[in-house]
């Protein structure tokens, strides 16, 4: 019988967008997180769980070991730091950017920038970069309203569609990075599980080269 293998992932886009991946890995989850309230799942392999947690919350799952893989934005792990992980493969899905948007005009005048975002440390390491002087607001949430209600002069946020912009009456401001989400496995795990979760890794691989 060999040791298990936890799997961190979280509700919505990703588990929808990793379940096809993992089914070529043959790991199918036996519930639905959708409809369940379990936090562990059971997979067709009595070997392989999955536990399901807050977007933000993987990296920290698979740092401390509590996950041996896990599936994460990379804006979350720009935002929360990659250290003490590895991440061997883009997935190439949750596929979005990094942006500073906010009311049509762009950057003018020259005082200091208000920031409102739930990407504090990406939105300063960008704006120091630039030696613009701003001021960051953090957010948990809904960053679209705070130009509008002049919590802010602009949002770093989360571009797919642009249809939350345009809902808003905000327009792109500056591109800061590509997002997809990363497979990512802790640093003992790659040493003591190696062939399992490099087996994992390369059928994932070929899963999302398209064969
Ligand atoms: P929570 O709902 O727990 O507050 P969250 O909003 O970060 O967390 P999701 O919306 O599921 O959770 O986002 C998970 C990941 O998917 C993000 O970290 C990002 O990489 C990506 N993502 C977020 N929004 C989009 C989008 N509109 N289109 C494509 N990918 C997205
Ligand atoms: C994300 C992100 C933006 C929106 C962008 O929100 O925070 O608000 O998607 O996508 P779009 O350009 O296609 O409109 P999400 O849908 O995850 O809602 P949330 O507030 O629950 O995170
Ligand atoms: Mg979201």
């Amino acid at each position: 019988m060999s040791e298990t293998l936890t799997i961190a992932l979280s509700k919505g886009r990703i588990f929808k967008d990793t379940l096809p991946l993992l089914a070529a890995a043959d790991i199918v989850p036996v519930d639905d997180p959708e409809t369940s309230r379990k936090l562990i799942l059971d997979t067709n392999d009595p070997t392989i769980k999955l536990v399901i947690i807050r977007a933000t919350d993987v990296p920290t799952y698979v740092r401390y070991g509590a996950a041996d893989l896990g599936v994460a934005g990379k804006d979350v792990l720009m935002e929360n730091g990659g250290e003490g992980i590895y991440e061997p493969l883009d997935l190439r899905i949750a596929r979005c950017r990094l942006m500073v948007a906010g009311l049509p005009g762009g950057y003018e005048g020259a005082r200091r920038l208000r920031v409102a975002t739930k990407f504090v440390n990406a939105a300063r390491a960008h704006f120091a970069a630039q030696g613009r002087q701003v001021e960051v607001i953090k957010l948990y949430g809904s960053m679209e309203l705070a130009p509008l209600v002049g919590l802010a002069d602009c949002i770093v946020d989360l571009v797919d569609t642009g249809n939350t912009l345009r809902a808003n009456g905000l327009v792109p401001w500056e591109d800061i990075a590509d997002i997809s989400s990363r497979l990512i496995v802790n640093k003992a795990s790659m040493k003591m599980k190696h062939r399992r979760v490099q087996r994992i890794i390369e059928q994932l691989r070929r899963a999302v080269d398209g064969g």
